[in-house]
C-alpha cells in the first residue's frame, strides 16, 4: 500500500451510490488530502458514476462523475491507500475483514465491527486518543487496519455529552429521538408508511444508542477501551423529515447542572480537529441556539462553517432537581453521523501519520 503524509492519498468509496456513499463522493470531490480514485457498488457495477446515480443532487467533480463503478472486492479495488466503507450491514460483516486481511486501511460507517475490542469507534473531537488502537492492530499482525464511525444518532449525542461529562460527570441520560428518513438509506421507508406519520421503532437502533457513546467516552485500557460508566436509555422514532436527527435529552449529573454554564461549556468546546485546522473540521463543533423554537431540521441542519458538521443545541434548561437538565440537539445524519465524521477521522489519521 502506498501512503506517506504530505502527498494526496488515493481513496476508494465502497457502496458509493447509496445515501452515505453520495455524501462521500461529494465531500471528496476536491479534497486537499485525498484523491477519489475508485467507487464501488453492486447493481451499478460497470456504469459511469454520474449515470449510476441519476437523481444525484449533490455537487460532484467531473472526475467523479466519469469514474466507472467497480465491484466491491479486494481484487477489483486495486492500489488505494484508504477505503471508506458505507457498506450495508451484511456486506460489511464479511467484506471489511477480508479487505483488512488484504492490507487495506478501512474506515467504516457500518455497524458490525464498531464494538470490536481493537476497533476504535471515532468522533475525532471526542476521542482522538483511541486511534492508538490501530497500533495494537498492527502489533496483532493485522495487514491493514479497521476504524469505525458510530451510529448516526450516537455521533451527535456523544459530541454533546463529551464536554458535559468532562465537567459534570454524567450519571444517567434518557434520550428520545426524531430521525430523518435518509437514515434508512435509499429508497428506505415506503412513503405511504412515513408521510403524515411517526414510527416509534427502528430496528437495533436503541441498543446502538445505548452502548456506542459509552465506548467513545471511555478510556484506553490494556488492549481495548474501558467504557464510560453511566446509563443511557433511548427511545427512537422515525419521522418524515429528509435529513437531520433531532434528539431530546434528559441528563442526570454528579455536579449541579447550571443551564447557562452548560450552554457556555458546549459553545466553547473545541477538539483536536479544530486545533489542527483539519479541512472538514467546523470552527465550532457545537453551536448553541438561544431561540426557544430551535434547533429545527429544516433550518439548522447545515449550520456552521462546514455544512452538516456542527451539532446545533437549543433549549438548555433545568431538570426536575439541581443535578439534572434538559436540552434538544440536531445532528446531520449522513454528514456528522457518517461521511463527514469519517472523513474527519481520516484527516486526523493522515495528519498523525496513522495511515503510513
Ligand atoms: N443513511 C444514514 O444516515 C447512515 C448513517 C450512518 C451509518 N449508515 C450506515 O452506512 C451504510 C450505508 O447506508 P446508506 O444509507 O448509504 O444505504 P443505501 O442508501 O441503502 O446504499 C446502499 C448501497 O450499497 C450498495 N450495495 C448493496 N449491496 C452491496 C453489496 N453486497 N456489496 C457492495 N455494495 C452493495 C449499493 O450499490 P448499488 O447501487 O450499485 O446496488 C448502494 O450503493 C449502512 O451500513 C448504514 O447502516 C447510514
Amino acid at each position: 500500500m502506498r501512503a506517506a503524509t504530505g502527498k494526496r492519498l488515493d481513496a476508494a468509496v465502497l457502496a458509493a451510490t447509496g445515501m452515505v456513499g453520495q455524501r462521500y463522493v461529494s465531500m471528496l470531490s476536491n479534497h486537499p488530502y485525498f484523491r477519489l480514485a475508485a467507487v464501488t457498488g453492486q447493481s451499478s457495477v460497470g456504469k459511469k458514476y454520474g449515470e449510476a446515480v441519476p437523481g444525484l443532487s449533490l455537487p460532484i467533480s467531473d472526475g467523479a462523475r466519469g469514474l466507472r463503478v467497480k465491484a466491491t472486492s479486494a481484487d477489483a479495488l486495486g492500489d488505494v491507500d484508504l477505503v471508506f466503507s458505507p457498506l450495508p450491514t451484511d456486506a460489511a460483516k464479511t467484506l471489511e475483514p477480508e479487505l483488512v486481511k488484504s492490507g487495506y486501511n478501512v474506515i467504516t460507517d457500518a455497524s458490525p465491527h464498531r464494538m470490536d475490542r481493537l476497533v476504535p469507534l471515532m468522533i475525532p473531537e471526542v476521542n482522538p486518543s483511541h486511534l492508538e488502537l490501530v497500533k495494537y492492530q498492527k502489533r496483532g499482525g493485522w495487514k491493514g487496519s479497521l476504524v469505525a464511525t458510530p451510529n448516526c444518532t450516537a455521533a451527535g449525542l456523544a459530541l454533546v455529552l463529551k464536554p458535559i461529562h468532562d465537567a459534570l460527570r454524567i450519571r444517567r441520560i434518557i434520550v428520545s429521538t426524531m430521525q430523518a428518513v435518509s437514515g434508512a438509506g435509499y429508497p428506505g421507508v415506503p412513503s405511504l408508511d412515513i408521510l403524515d406519520n411517526v414510527i416509534p421503532y427502528i430496528k437495533d437502533e436503541e441498543e446502538k444508542v445505548e452502548t456506542e457513546p459509552l465506548k467513545m467516552l471511555g478510556s484506553l485500557g490494556r488492549g481495548g477501551v474501558v467504557p464510560a460508566r453511566f446509563e443511557i436509555g433511548a427511545m427512537v422514532h422515525r419521522v418524515s423529515t429528509t435529513d437531520g436527527h433531532l434528539e431530546s435529552l434528559y441528563l442526570e449529573t454528579e455536579e449541579r447542572f447550571d443551564p447557562p454554564r452548560v450552554a457556555r461549556l458546549l459553545a466553547a468546546f473545541r477538539g483536536e480537529p479544530q486545533r489542527l485546522r483539519l479541512p472538514t473540521a467546523p470552527a465550532a463543533p457545537i453551536i448553541i441556539s438561544d431561540d426557544d423554537a430551535r434547533p429545527q431540521p429544516r433550518l439548522d441542519r447545515y449550520a456552521g462553517t462546514v455544512p452538516g458538521m456542527s451539532v446545533v443545541v437549543g433549549r438548555v434548561r433545568k431538570g426536575l432537581d439541581p443535578r439534572s437538565g434538559r436540552l434538544t440537539l440536531l445532528s446531520h445524519n449522513t454528514i456528522r453521523g457518517a461521511a463527514g465524521s469519517t472523513i474527519l477521522t481520516a484527516e486526523l489519521m493522515y495528519r498523525k501519520g496513522v495511515l503510513n
